[in-house]
């Protein structure tokens, strides 16, 4: 074996080895767990911040001349006032500003499907 090719088989195994060592020293996959969006503490204290409304405030929230729409149903209350069903505070004989739990369940033939359409605003006091 002459001393060249001892040379080159010297630099083919450098290369070889600086190569192993950037490709092990590479950063990691990044897989660090995120939190779950929607913990049921953040969700709890979420609501907890929201305003609460007795009856006789949800009652100035009835969608007439110009005044938001809402309605409470399950202790929470939403926001009727963009939904277009609801203009003026109306729907097929309903009104805005009061709790609808028992219509919504009984009478009406959606259910609460329609609710996730409507921001949440508040809750209603117990
Ligand atoms: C006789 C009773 C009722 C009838 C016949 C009725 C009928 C309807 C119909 C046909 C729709 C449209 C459904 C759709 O777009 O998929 C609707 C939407 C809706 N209803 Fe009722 N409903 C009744 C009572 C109620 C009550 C008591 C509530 C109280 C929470 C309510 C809340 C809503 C909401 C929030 C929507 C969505 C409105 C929109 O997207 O513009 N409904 N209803």
């Amino acid at each position: 074996m002459n001393k060249a090719y001892r040379q080159k088989i010297m630099v083919i195994m450098v290369i070889f080895l600086l190569g192993f060592v950037v490709f092990a020293c590479g950063s990691p996959d990044q897989t660090e767990e995120t939190p779950p969006a929607d913990t049921v503490e953040e969700v709890e204290v979420e609501v907890e911040e929201l305003p609460v409304f007795t009856l006789e405030d949800l009652a100035e929230y009835d969608g007439k001349e110009g005044r938001p729409a809402y309605v409470a149903v399950d202790g929470m209350v939403y926001d009727f006032t963009e939904l277009g069903r609801w203009q003026g505070g109306t729907h097929n004989g309903f009104e805005a500003g009061q709790d609808l739990t028992e219509p919504l369940q009984e009478v009406s033939p959606h259910g609460e499907s329609v609710l996730s359409r409507a921001p949440v605003v508040g809750t209603l006091q117990e």
